[in-house]
């Protein structure tokens, strides 16, 4: 079995046939897309026959290590969506609970079609029945749209569940009162809306640890063995090891495998995860926004 607690450096097909059958409680893996992303060592751009039949290889391998409860979150673009969510399903067995959409804002402008503004997450099961998700978890529930726009006190005070397009840096929105820009491909009309103040950004690929935090939370308990196939910055790890979750990740990039190791060696047990736990409700509302003073500035007066 491999060893926990630490990146192991290779290939993940041949690292994972050394872990143990039905031994880890989750898996998230964000694997390269095949869209030509220049990493220090994968080759991005393989034929298309050859990129699926290695994810299908790579995730029936997650099939195995996964406990009969265990839980697979897939995060994928719009190329390949379709068809790892058939293989996964169709010739792997799992079962899908949740096609999250996760919008994000600062993609490629594009000219002569909608720009890309999302990626999908699949929340696969191994049992259709028997798994874990912590509904009930306050880290999970957002307020509900009652309480946060209406005031409405019948409104749940342990607010709600999140619907399944998820919104992690509302205070990025460009558009001032609507919060999706209307030449982007995820449409959204909010009444929450305003023009946030912007914080640490993420570059490259490092995932959010907000929206990792997301899925550890409802999809583990403390003491649960969390695997990432492909660690990159290590983000999985990191938030796994703040929730005090067990970890064990692979990484190809002997660079990125440092990286990530000093980054774990960073942080403890129990440390607040980076971004805003609750980013819709600390966001300032539009009248409070920068445009009004901007105007204000330039103008020399009150509106
Ligand atoms: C999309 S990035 C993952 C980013 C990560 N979720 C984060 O938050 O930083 C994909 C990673 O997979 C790694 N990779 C590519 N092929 C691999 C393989 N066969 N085994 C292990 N890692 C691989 C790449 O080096 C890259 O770091």
């Amino acid at each position: 079995m491999l060893k926990s607690g630490k990146i192991h450096q290779g290939d993940c097909l041949k690292l994972m046939k050394k872990i143990d059958d039905g031994s880890i409680d989750l898996v998230f893996a964000d694997p390269p897309f095949n869209i030509g992303y220049e990493y220090d060592e994968y080759d991005d751009r393989q034929d298309d026959e050859k990129y699926l039949a290695w994810c299908t290889e790579w995730m029936q391998q997650v099939h195995r290590i996964l406990k009969p409860n265990g839980t697979f979150w897939l995060a994928i673009g719009d190329e390949y969506a379709a068809e790892l969510k058939v293989a996964a399903q169709r010739k792997l067995g799992f079962h899908t609970r949740s096609w999250v959409i996760w919008y994000y804002t600062f993609g490629v402008n594009c000219k002569n079609k909608f720009s890309r503004s999302h990626a999908h997450l699949f929340h696969f099961v191994k049992d259709e029945k028997d798994f874990t998700f912590n509904a009930d978890d306050p880290a999970i529930r957002v307020p509900s749209a009652r309480a946060l726009v209406y005031g409405d006190k019948r409104a749940n005070p342990k607010g709600r569940l999140p619907d399944d397009t998820w919104i992690l840096r509302p205070q990025d929105f460009q558009s001032d009162a609507y919060g999706f820009t209307p030449e982007q491909d995820t449409w959204f009309f909010s009444r929450v809306a305003g023009t946030f103040k912007e914080r640490q950004g993420f570059h490259g690929c490092q995932m959010p640890e907000q929206l990792l935090g997301r899925i550890i939370r409802v999809s583990t308990d403390e003491g649960d063995l969390v695997f990432d196939p492909f660690t990159g910055s290590g983000t999985t790890l990191a938030v796994a090891k703040k929730l005090g979750r067990e970890f064990l990740g692979s990484e190809l990039s002997k660079e990125y495998v440092d990286y990530a190791a000093e980054r774990l060696d960073d942080i403890h047990v129990g440390a607040q995860l980076d971004g805003p736990a609750d980013p819709i409700a600390s966001a300032p509302s539009t009248s409070n926004g920068r445009r009004l003073q901007a105007k204000q500035e330039t103008n020399g007066q009150l509106f």
